[in-house]
């Protein structure tokens, strides 16, 4: 996959993203890898390099932040996200049933995993009483099943569609 930072003209926009958090925030690190997580919807290769320029760091630096927090991506989010939760409310009514379950429909069904990547479990959505829970999209679903998920997929889908 291509990187959206490999130009001079790249590299000065996502500067132009970070540098006013970097002179106004102490230690920004974090605060710069989220902002161009948000920005490209991942952190691309490249930017590591211009965070640690901008912050007035070392790569090392700029690469140990970023491989501590797994929230933050090297690679393209999925079209439609499935996260399901692993906590242990949520494996005490069939949790990891669910999470067996989904990553057969996924291993069954090319397009819907390559629509949805591979889950990312989630610790507690604050939903433990409908569990097992998820999120779509960062909808959240209580009591889920796989065809409540293919639902809520499909319909996450219908939406992306109308909006173009
Ligand atoms: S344990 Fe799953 S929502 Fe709380």
């Amino acid at each position: 996959m291509e990187s959206p930072i490999k130009t001079t003209e790249q590299m000065a926009t996502l500067k132009g993203l970070i540098a006013p958090i970097a002179d106004r925030e102490p230690g920004p690190v974090l605060l710069c890898l989220q902002a161009a997580q948000a920005h490209y919807g991942y952190v691309p290769e490249g930017a590591v390099a211009v965070i640690a320029e901008v912050c007035n760091v070392t790569r090392a630096d700029v690469h140990g932040v970023f491989s501590y927090y797994s929230d933050l991506k090297k690679t393209p989010p999925p079209a439609i996200s499935v996260r399901l939760c692993a906590a242990e409310a949520c494996q005490a009514v069939g949790g990891r049933a669910l999470a067996a379950a989904w990553g057969e429909a996924c291993a069954a069904d090319a397009n819907l995993a390559t629509a949805t990547g591979t889950d990312e479990p989630v610790f507690c959505l604050g939903n433990c009483a409908l569990g097992p829970a998820a999120l779509v999209n960062n909808q959240l679903i209580g009591n889920a099943s796989v065809d409540t998920l293919k639902s809520a997929v499909e319909a996450a889908q219908n939406a992306a569609e109308a909006s173009l």
